[in-house]
């Protein structure tokens, strides 16, 4: 065994016992005792670990830091990547339950988005995993907190592609289920080389048969939870049912009102944080979002309907709070745009996830407005920043104000 695995392989073990010994290290990998001690005085360095009589002791929180900031050079990439993931998801804090969607997104590369009635060449086109309960899903994962997803697919071939998507992200847990009558949700994309910008039309399929009874199987997940979040791409009872049981339990309530339906007002007796985009904020308040001006006065008209805290994102332009009757601006951080698909989900994702580890709601703007600038520089609706990524550019980048 080499150096560098040999390495990462007292860092697993120290993951996983905590403590090791230089007689027990130098009998398991055939090597001196000198040969060991040089391996725990290496890790040492970085703080991961302290050296005590006879071998060594894990320094989780420092472990976990080097991590994020990328510090544990030398050391067996797949290795340590594998041995970080299973590490930092036991020790996710947070708690998020998200109730989404998940749909097949067939997404068209064109120079700029077609006008009505126009035919353009699209210079790619091709399929992925979406949806905005997905990517919210994905997006919350990756921003450390503890999820549990659930949605509904169809029974087509479509399916196994959701699975194995899922099954290899992030998150922790999976209620998937299966509709009989319906297929598996899909979302017709247009993606811009010009701006990044998109149109998007949804076909809900089985994300619009989730039952009364497969909510409540989901009982425990949802009032277990920090945070639940939903968007409106499934059925409103469903959605109602989950949240009013969230609300009723002292979960905190996020609803993301995407894509906007007049249906919505239901909903709001039990929302506790309600993040509209510019579009959505206009359509629930009746009054047009041109500006700071009139986004301030949507937010109040949207916050008498009963959301105590609302958030209107503003694309390239950040967002704005409204949270006990004081407004504040949501910055935005420099991003090199490739894809703006999927940016309200990152948003949603890493907000829910902060919120969840008990950030106050404007530092857990601040963190997902990082998040969201990362996002945009991936292709894909579903792709999302890391965790480490995110706290690099929050250090580092210098975001604006509106
Ligand atoms: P979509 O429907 O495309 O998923 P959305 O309309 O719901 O997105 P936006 O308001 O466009 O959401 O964006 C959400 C957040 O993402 C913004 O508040 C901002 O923090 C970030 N964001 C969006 N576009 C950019 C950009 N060009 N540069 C930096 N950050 C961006
Ligand atoms: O927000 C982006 C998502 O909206 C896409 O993944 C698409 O599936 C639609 O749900």
């Amino acid at each position: 065994m080499f150096l560098e695995e040999r390495r990462t392989n007292i860092l697993i073990m120290l993951i996983q016992q905590q403590r090791v010994t230089v007689n027990n290290l130098a009998k398991l990998f055939a090597v001196s005792k000198e040969t060991i001690r040089s391996d725990l005085n290496f890790l040492e360095k970085n703080k991961s670990i302290t050296r005590c009589h006879g071998g060594a002791v894990l320094n989780k929180k420092q472990l976990l830091t080097n991590f994020q900031n990328g510090m544990l050079t030398n050391i067996n990439e797949s290795l340590k990547k594998k041995s970080m993931e299973k590490y930092m998801s036991e020790n996710k804090k947070g708690k998020v339950c998200i109730l989404g969607s998940f749909n097949v997104d067939i997404v068209s590369h064109v120079a700029r988005l077609p006008k009505p009635g126009e035919t353009l060449i699209s210079k790619s086109c091709s399929f992925g995993p979406g949806g905005k309960g997905a990517n919210q899903a994905v997006a919350a994962s990756n921003a450390m907190s503890q999820v549990h997803f659930i949605t509904k697919v169809g029974n087509d071939q479509f399916n196994s592609f959701a699975y194995e998507h899922l099954e290899s992200s992030n998150i922790n847990a999976l209620t998937i289920y299966i509709s009989d009558s319906e297929p598996t949700g899909n979302a017709v994309i247009y993606v811009s080389d010009d701006d990044g910008e998109n149109i998007i039309a949804i076909n809900q399929g089985a994300n619009i048969t989730l039952t009364d009874e497969e909510v409540i199987n989901v009982y425990d997940r949802i009032v277990d939870a920090n945070v639940l979040l939903v968007q409106l791409e499934n059925n409103i009872s469903a959605i109602r049912k989950a949240m009013s049981w969230a609300h009723d339990n002292n979960v905190r309530v996020i609803l993301n009102p995407a894509p906007f339906t007049s249906e919505v007002k239901v909903l709001l007796p039990y929302v506790d944080i309600i993040t509209p985009n510019q579009t959505e904020a206009s359509l629930l308040s009746g009054i047009e979002v041109v500006d700071l001006v009139s986004a301030r006065k949507v937010a109040e008209i949207i916050s008498a309907m009963g959301p105590e805290c609302v958030i209107i994102t503003l694309g390239s332009k950040g967002g704005l709070l409204l949270e006990k009757g004081a407004f504040s601006d949501i910055p935005v951080y420099p991003a090199l745009v490739v894809d703006t698909t999927g940016a309200g989900d990152a948003f949603n994702g890493a907000f829910a996830a902060a919120l969840s580890r008990g950030d106050a709601i404007k530092n857990a703007c601040n963190y997902a407005a990082a998040f969201s600038s990362l996002a945009v520089e991936l292709n894909g609706a579903s792709n999302m920043p890391r965790n480490e990524s995110v706290n690099e550019r929050i250090r580092t980048a210098n975001p604006s104000k509106i």
